[in-house]
């Protein structure tokens, strides 16, 4: 049997592709189990400091696997608490990036929007679909697409099910910036070792800093990234980066 997703680790970047080319990347729980497992078994390594989730060109991932689901009666779903092994990305306290390329529907936009940030193919369509098959959004999308796009195109998207491109979600923020679809991947992995050589703690400080934002109050989390930021004056990092800024030198971080 051929593995769901597949997982390679270069420089200091761990690249997980999702890999059920037939069924579009479809999640099912399998893909669900393996992703999780993946990203805990790397988040703690030091030799780690970023993570790529990506798909083909043709799609990131269509959604959740349908056939798996279409039999399930409520009481199978609420008994399995379905999906609720997606909440173990939340826990993650190295950055994931996603890479989408193609499409980007249900679950698929739902597994992107658990990553810290979505770039896009200029062929990506994203879309929560899931009105046309008689339910709605199950893996956070209802909450993670408002908080990213605002109400009114959130409802937009959800109530009519219909896929917006890759400059629509560039425009109101779900995708932080478009790439060429071909070099797309390249490119993402470039960031991700761009954010993979700066200090882990700096950058899982600043990671946990912006996700207090969508949490909680103001003051709340401005109080909370000051703490974090004080907390890091007793770091290597911190002495390294500011000692080599006034020395004119490259910093040689070591995330601690
Ligand atoms: C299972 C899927 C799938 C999915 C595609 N496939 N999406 N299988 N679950 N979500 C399978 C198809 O059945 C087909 O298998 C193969 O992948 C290729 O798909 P095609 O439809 O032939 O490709 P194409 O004509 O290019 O159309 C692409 C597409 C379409 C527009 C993306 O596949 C599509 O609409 N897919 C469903 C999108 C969707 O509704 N996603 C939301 C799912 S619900 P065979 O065997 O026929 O070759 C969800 C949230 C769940 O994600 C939360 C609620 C509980």
């Amino acid at each position: 049997m051929t593995d769901v997703i597949l997982v390679e680790q270069v420089e200091r970047v761990v690249k997980i592709t999702l890999n059920r080319p037939d069924a579009l990347n479809a999640l099912n729980l399998e893909v669900m189990e393996a992703v999780a497992s993946a990203l805990e078994q790397y988040d703690r390594d030091p030799n780690v400091g970023c993570f790529v989730i990506t798909g083909s060109e043709k799609a990131f991932a269509a959604g959740a696997d349908i056939k798996e689901m279409q039999d399930k009666t409520a009481t199978d779903m609420l008994n399995a608490d379905w999906f609720a092994g997606w909440d173990r990305l939340s826990r993650i306290r190295t950055p994931i990036l996603a890479a989408v390329n193609g499409y980007a529907l249900g679950g698929g936009c739902e597994l992107a929007m658990m990553c810290d940030v979505i770039y896009a193919g200029d062929r990506a369509k994203f879309g929560q679909p899931e009105i046309k098959l008689g339910v709605i959004p199950g893996m956070g999308g209802s909450q993670r697409l408002t908080k990213a796009v605002g109400k009114y195109k959130a409802m937009d998207m959800i109530l009519t099910g219909r896929m917006m491109d890759a400059t629509e979600a560039e425009r109101c923020n779900l995708a932080a910036r478009v790439f060429d679809a071909a070099s797309l991947v390249d490119e993402v992995m470039n960031i991700a070792k761009e954010i993979a050589g700066f200090g882990k703690l700096s950058v899982m400080a600043g990671k946990e800093a912006v996700n207090r934002a969508l949490e909680g109050g103001l003051t709340e989390g401005v109080l909370f990234e000051r703490r974090s930021f004080h907390g890091l004056f007793s770091s290597h990092d911190q002495k390294e980066g500011m000692s080599a800024f006034s020395e004119k030198r490259d910093a040689k971080f070591k995330g601690e």
